[in-house]
């Protein structure tokens, strides 16, 4: 598992085609989604807790990483070094859909809260994936867990800091089955 704090064009660059068997991203969606998540966590304090705006949101640092969605070269590069793709958002992303008009679906199951009940992911067909390159905290540990192989960054350096400690964590725990 090799988890880099860089920028994603920065990593891919080092890689030959088609390396990776299945590439998982979730890339900034262009909507304002950290600052939006700040302000239903204020207005849920300011209401004492009663508002529903905000119910499960954590307050984080004032960011700009979802201003805007990934550029063009971003999937050029992806698609060049990976054979599969899961794109978290892809529904934000008009230039995938020319390849590919699939979508899953991810139901939360998770209702009365302020976050979207689910998610759509765009994905190219789907194969059984030995060398994966990803982004999500919950990605690492599930590679983790069923021994894939898996290369990633994050940009920022305090969400780096705190993926690497709930991995490391998560490492730690001892396996009971
Ligand atoms: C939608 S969030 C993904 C959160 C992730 N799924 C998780 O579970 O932690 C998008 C993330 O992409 C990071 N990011 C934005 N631009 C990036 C870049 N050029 N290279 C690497 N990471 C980047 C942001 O800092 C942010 O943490």
């Amino acid at each position: 598992m090799l988890i880099t704090n860089e920028d994603n064009m920065e990593l891919m660059a080092r890689y030959e085609d088609n390396y990776f068997d299945l590439a998982i991203v979730d890339p900034p969606y262009g909507i304002g989604a950290d600052k939006a998540q700040n302000a239903a966590a204020e207005s849920r304090k300011k209401a004492n807790g009663k508002s529903k705006a905000g119910k499960g949101w954590k307050e984080y640092k004032v960011s700009n990483w979802d201003n805007e969605i990934p550029t063009d070269e971003y999937f050029k590069e992806l698609f060049r070094v990976s054979k599969k793709q899961i794109i978290w958002g892809g529904n934000y992303f008009p230039l995938i859909w020319n390849y590919s008009n699939s979508f899953l679906i991810w139901n939360k199951m998770q209702r009365d809260f302020s976050l979207a009940d689910g998610e759509l992911a765009w994905y190219s067909e789907t194969q059984k994936a030995m060398r994966t390159f990803d982004f999500s905290r919950g990605g690492a540990l599930a590679c983790h867990n069923l021994g894939f192989d898996l290369t990633a960054c994050e940009l920022d350096k305090e969400y780096y800091d705190s993926a690497i400690k709930r991995i490391d964590q998560h490492k730690a725990q001892i396996r009971m089955f």
